[in-house]
């Protein structure tokens, strides 16, 4: 029986490996963590993470061909094959600060496998990471290895998450990258024959280590840039009348485009693709290509744009002034589907709108005050520091209340602000929502997800990212 042993249990390792010991009971999977708060609730019947199609996938497997624990170097020594699904925050210090990827952790995990390995393994990449971490990862190994022998692959994720459970079943590939030696190449057939328990031969490409690495960094940097892109558009609607979502449908019905990732929203957010577009931007510098590096970096610098004109937008509606004003954030989640609030553009928005003093009552279905405050008091790039995945009393802040309704929230609110698309919110009674409110009642649709005219006959002044603006809105212009 092939023993898979994957550290790190978070939104990547998790799924991945609940996935793979569904689709391959002759295969035994341990997933392990240094977080005993996370390995618990990975055991109990409240998992970590949101995720739809999770839960049932974990029932099925749990306790048969997989395991979750903090016992990290027993299941490391045991498995054949060890995934590495660490976090690689940015760097907040030294060499990089603000742009390269921390290898500290990963850093770690190569160590404890050169100390504990008793046996020859495939070592897998499964966190994003800097093209060429894998030659340092190699080394850490093999000086280390007491004559064991150590394949090094790379194996990028493209899951997205709330649909992680759907794109591991269906993915549209999957890439492995392994040394052109023959030991690398029977490495790569070794991974390749797990995945080919349910994904067909043609959808899983193979290439060399770099190629893999770099590939994950692109996709994502595509992507948001897509997302940057039309956000840009956005903008340039408001200013002439066009209707970002009329450019949109008209742009993608392009096959050479296409029709996916082009909603225009108040910016992406995510775990990746700020941290890959930085460690991006980063190692092109250090390639003495700063022209590459200063064409990505515009993707960022849009998309920051993006949620600052949402914020003045906001501030300029309601006669310039937000203080002492309640306005209710209606989600919080980067996005719908998911409790994750990593690098959410709530999280910039929100600290606008106290900027500028207002009283902010935030519901979302999925996150938790705890969750909300701390990401409110936090740091830049903090986030991704294992400190900040334990439970800890966050410095509360006053002008921040968290309600468990929409309705609650919203009532003797100025203006709501929608920053996530959470399928709930279509369906809300604004009739009631408004009778509840102050007046002018305002609402900033962040996502495009309710019906603007519809609530124009109500009586709210409705502010739709990239539609043409009311005579309300035109009058009160945002000075960016
Ligand atoms: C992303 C990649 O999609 C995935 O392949 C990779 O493995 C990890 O990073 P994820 O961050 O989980 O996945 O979600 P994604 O669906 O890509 O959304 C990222 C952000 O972009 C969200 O904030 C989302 O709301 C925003 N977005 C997405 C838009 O604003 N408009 C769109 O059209 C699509
Ligand atoms: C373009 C648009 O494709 C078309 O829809 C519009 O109506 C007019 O402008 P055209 O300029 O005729 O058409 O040719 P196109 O095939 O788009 O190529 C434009 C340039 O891009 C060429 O120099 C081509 O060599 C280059 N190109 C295209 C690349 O370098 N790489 C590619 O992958 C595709
Ligand atoms: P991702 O979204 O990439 O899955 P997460 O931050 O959700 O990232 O998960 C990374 C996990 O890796 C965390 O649960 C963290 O505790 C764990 N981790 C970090 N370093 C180590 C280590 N040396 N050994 C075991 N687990 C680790």
């Amino acid at each position: 029986m092939v023993k898979i042993c994957c550290i790190g249990a978070g939104y990547v390792g998790g799924p991945t490996m609940a996935v793979i010991a569904l689709k391959c009971p002759d295969i035994e999977v341990a997933v392990v963590d240094i977080s005993v708060s996370r390995i618990t609730a990975w055991n109990s019947d409240q998992l970590p993470i949101y995720e739809p199609g999770l839960d049932d996938v974990v029932k099925q497997c749990r306790g048969k061909n997989l395991f979750f624990s903090t016992d990290v170097e027993k299941h490391v020594c045991e498995a054949d094959i060890v995934f590495v699904s660490v976090n690689t925050p940015t760097k907040t210090r030294g060499l990089g600060a603000g742009k390269a990827a921390d290898l500290t952790y990963w850093e770690s995990a190569a160590r404890m496998i050169a100390d504990v390995s008793k046996s020859d393994k495939i070592v897998v990449e499964k966190s994003t990471v800097p093209v060429k971490t894998a030659e340092a990862i190699e080394k850490i190994l093999t000086h280390n290895s007491k004559g064991i022998n150590f394949q090094i692959l790379s194996n990028p994720e493209f899951l997205a998450e709330g649909t992680a459970i759907e794109d591991l079943f269906k993915p549209d590939r999957v890439l492995i990258g392994g040394r052109e030696t023959p030991a690398g190449q029977k490495a790569i057939k070794t991974l390749k024959d797990v995945y080919a328990h349910w994904v067909s031969e043609e959808n899983i490409i193979t290439t060399n280590l770099w190629s893999a690495e770099l590939s994950k960094l692109a996709a994502n940097a595509f992507l948001a840039q897509r997302i940057s892109s039309v956000n840009a558009m956005s903008a340039l609607c408001e200013a002439t009348g066009a209707d970002v979502s009329e450019v949109s449908y008209a742009v993608g019905k392009d096959t050479r485009i296409g029709a996916k990732f082009l909603n225009s929203s108040v910016g992406f957010g995510g775990s990746c693709f700020q941290k890959d577009i930085l460690n991006l931007v980063y190692i092109c510098e250090c390639n003495g290509l700063p022209e590459v590096a200063e064409y990505w970096r515009q993707v960022i610098k849009i998309n920051d744009y993006q949620k600052s004109r949402f914020v003045n937008r906001v501030v300029a509606s309601m006669f310039n002034t937000v203080s002492n004003k309640k306005i209710a954030v209606l989600g919080f989640a980067f996005k719908k589907d998911t409790g994750d609030t990593r690098e959410t553009p709530a999280i910039d928005v929100c600290k606008g709108l106290l900027g500028d003093k207002a009283r902010l009552s935030i519901y979302d279905p999925q996150v938790t005050e705890d969750q909300i405050q701390r990401d409110l008091s936090m740091n830049k790039f903090d986030w991704d520091h294992p400190l900040h995945l334990q439970p800890m009393s966050p410095t509360t802040i006053k002008q921040v209340s968290v309600i468990w309704d929409a309705y609650a929230a919203t009532k003797d609110a100025h203006g709501i602000c929608i920053l996530t698309e959470w399928n709930e919110f279509k369906t809300l009674d604004f009739q009631k929502i408004y009778d509840n409110m102050q007046k002018p009642a305002f609402v900033f649709d962040g996502r495009n997800i309710v019906d603007a005219e519809k609530l124009r006959e109500i009586g709210f002044i409705v502010y739709s990212i990239g539609k043409p603006l009311d005579a309300w809105l035109k009058d009160m212009p945002a000075v960016a």
